[in-house]
């Protein structure tokens, strides 16, 4: 049967060289028209780059042929959790792995540290304690005496590991109960709302680890520690107006977060010199009453004046089609223009599958002057949004496995931001909450954008656009991007290198 498959599919290709030419020459002129137009399509290759774009390219290749009868081989095809180790076969996403891919710029504090070092570091600290309720952990936190609570037990880590018989089953456990990775994804989440459940219910679990003040050191640090090594020089992080606490109860405010963050950013600057930096996004949530946002916007714009190095600007966060649109708030967001002041703003929109007053969050996004969209799922849908995009250069944040997880497409080839791409939109590519469902800081999603977002034919130069655009459109300054694109400039040339020289004889399909 496969060999039959395999002989007409031949025979269909062998086809093509009997196209009279008076055919041909106008659909390829159409063919490269739609090439030039996709990201990266106008870039022209190096002869060192054109070397790598063919290893990389038969590699593609390769993949996607040996999916074409059997889909349950192509990775984006398939949940990113029944996925995920097929990947770590695929050449494609090995040489990914080792690609200097520029800037992270959608990601939030609380589902980007590793639960591996949660789990190895976090909860072997004195102190520590988790309140479980029927062998499920619902709270943690660090305290001399924990509270008492109805809900649950609060039990001290390390007594319990002490207690367990077997250490490493008992690590297990807590990564277990952290993680949203399970065998049977379609069952066990079988819409949305469930999923998101699940997902803030994570949140709910590893804040109280999150917020203990020299925690939040030492997180901050082991982020930017497991990006860098996979080849993330800058990131943008989203949080919260937080009161970071120490085990003796006594709290900090933002100021001190700020400033903190701050010295955690230079001191990794000093020790990785090849590393570009970090800043914030402030962020509400948007179940919350109108005017706790005007309070957030008030003293997120006061931060954003003090502290223009760190703080980019606001956001408000949370699953978008049970939640309070931009316009429910409008007023609280126009607050800084009617009081001639100025809050640069970075909003989710359009994160949803619907096509009503949710996405119309992309149209409010728009009119406030937001500095970038997150998601921007539903963007394909609304011509007019489409066009202000593109005219006004407003750059789209796009998450892959984080969509396909929370649930909005299941096959990533049906990804909408697949449109984006094809039409050389302001894209830029980023992971969102790789921690709770256990992907690396940016390579499976860049994987995933490279394989399914973007055409079967998109080459290196997509790859290379992609990185290029991260850190075009990041908030740094023009001096640091001028210094990070150098940087990136330095560390692409070793990775072309590297490429080459571990693989010296070209692959064939
Ligand atoms: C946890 O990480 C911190 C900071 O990186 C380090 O100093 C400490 O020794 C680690 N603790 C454990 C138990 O691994
Ligand atoms: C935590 O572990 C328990 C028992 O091992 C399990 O039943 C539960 O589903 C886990 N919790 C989560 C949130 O997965
Ligand atoms: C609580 O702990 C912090 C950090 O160790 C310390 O600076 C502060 O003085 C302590 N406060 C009290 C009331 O003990
Ligand atoms: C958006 O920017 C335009 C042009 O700079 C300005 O006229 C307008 O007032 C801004 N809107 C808001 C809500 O800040
Ligand atoms: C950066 O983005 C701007 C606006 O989209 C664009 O004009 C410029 O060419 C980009 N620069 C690079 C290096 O891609
Ligand atoms: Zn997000």
């Amino acid at each position: 049967m496969r060999v039959f498959i395999c002989l007409t599919w031949l025979t269909l290709l062998t086809n093509v060289q009997s196209v009279p030419a008076w055919y041909k020459a106008p659909r390829e002129a159409i063919l490269a028209t739609e090439r030039r137009q996709s990201i990266g399509g106008m870039l022209t290759l190096t002869s060192e780059e054109e070397a790598v774009n063919k290893i990389i390219m038969a590699a593609k290749q390769t993949e996607i042929n040996s999916a074409i009868y059997d889909h349950s081989n192509f990775i984006p095809a398939v949940h990113f959790f029944q996925g995920r180790h097929l990947m770590e076969q695929s050449k494609v996403f090995k040489i990914i792995q080792q690609m200097p891919k520029g800037a992270a710029l959608h990601l939030h504090y609380g589902s980007i540290t590793s639960n591996d070092w949660l789990v190895k570091n976090v909860t072997y600290r004195p102190d520590c304690y988790m309140c479980v309720k029927q062998k499920v952990i619902t709270k943690t936190g660090f305290y001399v005496t924990p509270p008492s609570d109805k809900d649950c037990k609060w039990l001290r880590i390390s007594a319990e590991r002490a207690k367990s018989k077997d250490i490493t089953e008992f690590d297990q456990w807590l990564y277990n109960n952290l993680t949203l990775t399970v065998d049977n994804p379609e069952v066990v989440y079988p819409n949305i709302n469930v999923i998101w459940r699940r997902f803030e219910q994570y949140f709910k679990t590893v804040r109280g680890l999150l917020k203990n003040a020299p925690v939040m050191k030492d997180a901050l640090y082991e982020t930017l520690r497991e990006f860098h090594v996979d080849g993330v020089q800058y990131l943008e992080i989203r949080i919260g107006l937080i009161r970071p606490y120490e085990v003796n109860g006594t709290t900090h405010d933002t100021t001190w977060f700020v400033e903190t963050f701050r010295d955690v950013v230079n001191q990794f600057k000093q020790d990785y010199p090849d590393f570009s930096g970090a800043k914030l996004i402030l962020a509400g949530r948007k179940v919350n009453s109108a005017s706790a946002i005007l309070q957030d916007v008030k003293v997120v714009t006061d931060l954003v004046k003090r502290f223009p190095d760190v703080i980019l600007g606001y956001d408000l966060v949370q699953q978008e089609d049970v939640t309070h649109t931009l316009l429910y708030y409008i007023s609280d967001l126009l607050y800084p223009e009617s009081h001639s002041s100025n809050l640069p703003y970075f909003f989710h929109a359009g994160e949803t599958d619907w096509l009503d007053i949710h996405d119309n969050n992309l149209i409010d996004a728009i009119l406030l002057n937001t500095s970038r969209i997150g998601h921007g799922f539903a963007i394909p849908k609304h011509p007019e949004v489409m066009r202000l995009i593109k005219e006004r250069n407003i750059p789209i944040e796009v998450n892959p496995i984080s969509n396909q997880v929370l649930k909005l497409v299941s096959d990533l080839r049906n990804h909408p931001a697949a449109i984006l791409i094809s039409q050389d939109f302001p894209v830029c590519i980023s992971s969102d909450d790789p921690a709770p469902w256990e992907a690396l800081p940016l390579s499976h999603d860049f994987y995933m954008a490279f394989m399914a977002l973007a055409a079967s034919d998109d080459d290196l130069r997509v790859l290379k656009q992609l990185a290029i655009n991260s850190m075009n459109f990041s908030g740094m300054t023009s001096q640091e991007k001028a210094s990070a694109l150098r940087l990136w400039e330095t560390k692409w040339n070793s990775f072309l290198k590297h490429v080459l020289r571990s693989h010296t004889t070209p692959i064939v399909g």
